[in-house]
C-alpha cells in the first residue's frame, strides 16, 4: 500500500495489523522496538499505563536529535509524567473548565453563523478552507484572547510545526509561536481580561503556580492540541454525513442526535487515527507481546476504534451504539471510542472540541440542507498526507439553494 493509498483509507492496513495481533512489532532500531497497539482493550490499559512514559525529554536524552525546538513546545504537559504531569494538569483545569466553555457556547455559534453566511453567497466551497479550518483557530483564539490581526500568523506556525517537511522552518516556527506566547502573556500580566489565558495566569492551587515557561508552553499546547485535531473532527465527520444521505436527514429531523453523532463521527475517523507516543520505562506483558524497557509504544486511536472485538459492524456510522464493550466492560465514553485518548493524559480540551464540532456540523446541516459533495473526479476530497493526524486537506461541495 502506498502512502497516497494509506493516507486515503488506513484502515485496511490497521486492520491487517490488529488481526495478526492486538500489539504488534512494526520496527527495530538501535536495540530498541517499536510496537503499534491496534486492539481496543490492549490500547485503553497502555493509556492508562504507568509504566508507559510520555516524557520525551528523558526518552531523547541518550539520543540527541539534533533539533533546536523551543523548549515551550518540545516540554508541553502532553510530554510529562506524574508527578509533574498532575500538578501542571490541576492548574491548567481551574482555568480550562467546563463553565469556560460553556460561556464561549454563544460564540461559537457565531462564527460559525459568519462562516456559512460568507459561504452561503457561493455556489461551491471548499468545506476545509472555507469552514473546518477556520473555525477552530477562531476559538481557540478567542478563548485565549489573541487579536484578529494575528490569528493568521498564529495559524501558519502552528502548520508548519505539524506538517513542515523542512525541520528548519518546524524549528523556526516553534520559536516564533513560543516568542509570540511569552508576548502575549506579558501583555495579559499588564491588563487581565476575561479570557482563559488570563484565567491560567492566575491559577492557584494553594501557593502553587504556573512559572511563565509553564504557562508559555501550556498556551502553545493548547492552540498547537486543539486546533488542527478540532479541523479534522469537522472534516471527516462532514465527509461522512455527505456520504451518508439518511444519517444527514435523521440529524436534519433530530438535532438531539447532535452529541451522538460527534461521538459516533470521533469513532468512525479519528483526527489522530494512527499514533499517540509512549515509551517503556520497564518489561511490560501487553496483548501477548513482552515489551522491553526503552521500547517504543504507539497507540492508534483509529485502530482500536474499529476494534470489532469491542464494536458491532465497525466499519459503519451507527447512532445506536451501546456504551458498553461486548465483553460486558464499562465504556470510556458513550460510544466508547479512544479519540481523545484514556486515562492520565485524556484530552484536556474534549468538552470545547465536542461543543464545537456539534455546532459545527448543527449549522452546516441546517443551513445547507442540499449541501453534497462536488462531482467532478479532480475535484474529489484529498487527504492530508500527515503521519499522526488523519483529515482532509480540501472537501469541494455544492451547496445547493
Ligand atoms: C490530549 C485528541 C481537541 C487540548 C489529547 C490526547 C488526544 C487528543 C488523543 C491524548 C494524547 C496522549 O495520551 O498521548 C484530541 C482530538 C481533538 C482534540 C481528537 C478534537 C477533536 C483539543 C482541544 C484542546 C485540546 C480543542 C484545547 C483547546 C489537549 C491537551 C492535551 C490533549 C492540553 C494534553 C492533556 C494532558 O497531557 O494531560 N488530545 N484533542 N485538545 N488535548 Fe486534545
Amino acid at each position: 500500500m502506498d502512502s497516497a493509498e494509506f493516507s486515503r483509507d488506513p484502515y485496511p492496513l490497521l486492520a491487517a495489523l490488529r488481526a495478526r495481533g492486538p500489539v504488534q512489532r512494526i520496527g527495530t532500531g538501535n536495540g530498541r522496538t517499536t510496537w503499534v497497539v491496534t486492539g481496543w482493550a490492549e490500547a485503553r490499559a497502555a493509556l492508562a499505563d504507568a509504566r508507559l512514559s510520555k516524557d520525551t525529554a528523558r526518552y531523547f536524552a541518550d539520543r540527541p536529535s539534533g533539533r533546536n525546538l523551543a523548549p515551550a513546545v518540545s516540554r508541553t504537559m502532553l510530554a510529562t509524567d506524574p508527578p509533574e504531569h498532575g500538578r501542571l494538569r490541576k492548574l491548567a483545569m481551574t482555568a480550562f473548565t467546563p463553565a469556560a466553555v460553556a460561556r464561549l457556547e454563544p460564540r461559537i455559534r457565531e462564527i460559525a453563523a459568519e462562516l456559512a453566511d460568507a459561504l452561503a453567497a457561493r455556489g461551491s466551497a471548499d468545506l476545509m478552507e472555507g469552514f473546518a479550518v477556520p473555525l477552530p483557530i477562531a476559538v481557540i483564539s478567542e478563548l485565549l484572547g489573541v487579536p484578529e490581526s494575528d490569528r493568521a500568523a498564529v495559524r501558519q506556525w502552528s502548520n508548519e510545526l505539524f506538517a513542515a517537511a523542512d525541520p528548519d522552518t518546524v524549528d523556526r516556527a516553534s520559536h516564533s509561536l513560543s516568542d509570540y506566547m511569552t508576548q502575549l502573556i506579558a501583555a495579559r500580566r499588564a491588563a487581565p481580561g476575561h479570557d482563559v489565558l488570563s484565567g491560567l495566569i492566575a491559577a492557584r492551587d494553594a501557593s502553587d503556580r504556573l512559572s511563565e515557561p509553564e504557562l508559555v508552553s501550556l498556551a502553545v499546547l493548547l492552540v498547537v492540541a486543539g486546533h488542527e485535531t478540532t479541523t479534522h473532527l469537522i472534516g471527516n465527520g462532514m465527509l461522512a454525513l455527505l456520504q451518508d444521505d439518511a444519517l444527514r436527514a435523521c440529524l436534519a429531523a433530530e438535532p438531539a442526535l447532535l452529541p451522538a453523532a460527534v461521538e459516533e463521527l470521533l469513532r468512525y475517523d479519528a483526527p489522530i487515527t494512527m499514533a499517540t507516543f509512549r515509551y517503556a520505562t520497564e518489561p511490560i506483558d501487553l496483548g501477548g507481546a513482552r515489551i522491553a524497557a526503552g521500547d517504543v509504544v504507539l497507540v492508534s486511536p483509529g485502530a482500536a476504534n474499529r476494534d470489532p472485538a469491542q464494536f458491532t459492524a465497525p466499519d459503519a456510522v451507527r447512532l445506536d451504539r451501546p456504551g458498553r464493550t461486548d465483553r460486558g466492560e464499562r465504556a470510556d465514553r458513550p460510544g466508547g471510542h479512544l479519540s481523545f485518548g484514556h486515562g492520565p493524559h485524556h484530552c484536556l480540551g474534549a468538552p470545547l472540541a465536542r461543543v464545537e464540532g456539534r455546532i459545527a456540523f448543527e449549522v452546516l446541516l441546517t443551513r445547507f440542507p442540499d449541501m453534497r459533495l462536488a462531482a467532478e473526479r479532480e475535484d474529489a476530497p484529498e487527504w492530508r498526507r500527515t503521519r499522526l493526524m488523519r483529515g482532509l486537506a480540501r472537501l469541494p461541495v455544492t451547496l445547493g439553494r
